[in-house]
């Protein structure tokens, strides 16, 4: 399943975070790769840990302790710090997936990543390419997005980001564990809580029925989630 997140970052917010990581120093994106990414990646990467990419990454993780939508799409247990990278003319990320378990370098801090995440922080129309492909069962799909704006997508996911012809591709990226492991599971939240929230909207809060599915959908997340 592959969920946007509109506006996770408003205009201010992408403005301070570009402020933030453009006067910064930017390093070969293969720093955090694997062996065989290595072979497919073409990029240019903030140092991870590095001041900017700590202060820019506060932003983006308050925006994420901020958004109903991103928390009901991915019921996240651990949220890697978020990452930053940029494609200029003629860079490129080949067809890769990402790896299984994210450890953070001199920390005991460890993930396994089920949910994959893009935030894009530059204007789709100041370049040309930089589109990330997607495979999924029911064939690619293309995702090129306004900035501030963020895909969720399955970290098992085969994808790739096309080369840039024109213009800078500038964003962040970051995986997170769920605390439902099961996509199949997180799927069947996903759908009734965009149910209730819908019924909340039509019959409002005090509804009987919108009450009883409510519990059913603390009740499941009971059930699957762990903590
Ligand atoms: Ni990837």
């Amino acid at each position: 399943m592959m969920i946007s997140v509109p506006n996770l970052l408003d205009a201010e917010g992408v403005a301070a975070v570009r402020a933030i990581i453009d006067a910064a120093d930017w390093i070969d994106g293969n720093a955090t790769s694997g062996p065989q990414s290595a072979l497919a990646k073409k990029n240019e990467q903030l140092a991870e840990g590095s001041p900017a990419a700590r202060e820019a990454a506060a932003i983006i993780l308050k925006a994420l302790g901020n958004s109903p939508l991103f928390f009901s799409a991915a019921l996240p247990l651990k949220v890697y710090p978020p990452l930053f990278n940029r494609y200029g003319e003629g860079q490129t990320f080949g067809t890769h997936v990402d790896n299984a378990i994210r450890i953070q370098r001199g920390s005991d801090f460890r993930l396994r990543s089920d949910l994959s995440v893009t935030l894009f922080l530059e204007d789709p129309d100041a370049y040309d390419g930089g589109v990330l492909t997607i495979e999924d069962v029911f064939g690619s799909q293309q995702v090129k997005l306004p900035a501030g704006h963020a895909v969720v997508y399955p970290s098992s996911s085969l994808h790739h980001v096309t080369p840039v012809t024109r213009g800078t591709r500038v964003a962040s990226f970051f995986w997170l564990q769920s605390m439902v492991r099961d996509a199949g599971a997180r799927r069947m939240l996903w759908d009734l809580d965009q149910s209730v929230q819908r019924l909340t909207g039509q019959l409002g809060g005090a509804d009987r029925s919108v009450i009883e599915l409510t519990g059913l959908y603390h009740n499941l997340l009971r059930h699957w989630a762990d903590s």
